[in-house]
């Protein structure tokens, strides 16, 4: 009896799913003959060269990354920003997969991923991008962007015409959006929602870019060198070497 069930459901499933594959095809011959690419729509190649990753890769000039990264920033915000800055040229470069991945799908990076100020966008982008074209080895260079951007006073970027003046650079020590923007607002004397902020973030964006560039470039040529270990195999414990910014003079004890 249970057999009998079995086979039953089997053979309506299978029978609705060449229907189903059936009705797949027809629309799919309607599409490419709507479109006059009844010669080219080849679904199987076009997606398995999608899905072969890491992407290829060619050498990208960091002051057009940075360039880009400045202006796309203004359209997207700062997760988006990086991802353009180095998308963007390989689409010229390189042309497929670059073409079909949704650059908008970035958007949300924004304010630290939607406004919560954690992780700063730049770097998440940047950790997107290398993903996509340097597999496993991606998170070594994004470990080297994350220690030069906490270490370095920032933006350093001068755009040709800048949509805003501002004054100050800052020094982050933390790859936290809130920590980040935080400390560069206190020096500036400007809220968040100020033009002045948004032109800090977009030339951000455009450091960011062009560091990205720089080490992705090195490391096509093999040239790139991992200088530091990451956070969790120092301490232990994922975290920012930044302890005190937070736990003040008492920072706990890390369990053995
Ligand atoms: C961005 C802020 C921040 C930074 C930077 C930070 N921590 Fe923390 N840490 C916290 C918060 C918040 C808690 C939760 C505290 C609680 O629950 O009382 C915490 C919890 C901990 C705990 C769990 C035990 C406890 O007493 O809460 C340890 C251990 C710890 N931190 C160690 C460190 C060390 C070591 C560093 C630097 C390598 C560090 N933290 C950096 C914010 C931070």
């Amino acid at each position: 009896m249970e057999k009998k069930v079995m086979d039953s459901t089997e053979t309506w499933s299978r029978r609705r799913l060449l229907s189903c594959t059936a009705k797949l095809a027809s629309a799919a011959a309607g599409i490419a003959i709507g479109s006059g690419a009844i010669q080219s729509w080849s679904p199987r190649t076009s997606f398995a060269k999608t899905l072969k990753w890491p992407w290829p890769y060619k050498k990208i000039e960091p002051g057009k990354a940075a360039r880009i990264g400045y202006e796309k920033y203004y359209e997207g915000a700062c997760c988006y920003g990086v991802v353009n800055a180095i998308i963007l040229p390989l689409r010229e470069a390189v042309g497929e997969p670059y073409h079909s991945l949704p650059l908008d799908a970035f958007r949300f990076g924004h304010a630290g991923v939607v406004g919560w100020g954690t992780i700063c966008g730049t770097l998440l982008g940047c950790g997107l991008v290398t993903g996509f074209i340097a597999g496993k080895p991606g998170e070594s260079i994004l470990n080297e962007v994350i220690h030069w951007y906490i270490e370095t006073a920032l933006p350093a970027y001068r755009p040709s015409s800048p949509r805003t003046n501002i004054k100050h650079t800052s020094r982050s020590n933390s790859p936290l959006c809130h920590i980040s923007a935080g400390r560069w607002m206190k020096r500036e004397s400007v809220p968040f929602d100020s033009p002045q902020r948004a032109e800090r973030c977009a030339r951000l964006v455009a450091d960011v870019a062009a560091k990205t560039a720089n080490l992705l470039n090195e490391w096509s040529e093999k040239k790139f060198i991992s200088g530091h270990e990451i956070p969790v195999e120092i301490y232990r414990l994922p975290a920012q070497s930044n302890c005190t910014d937070c736990h003040g003079t008492k920072v706990p004890e890390i369990p053995k």
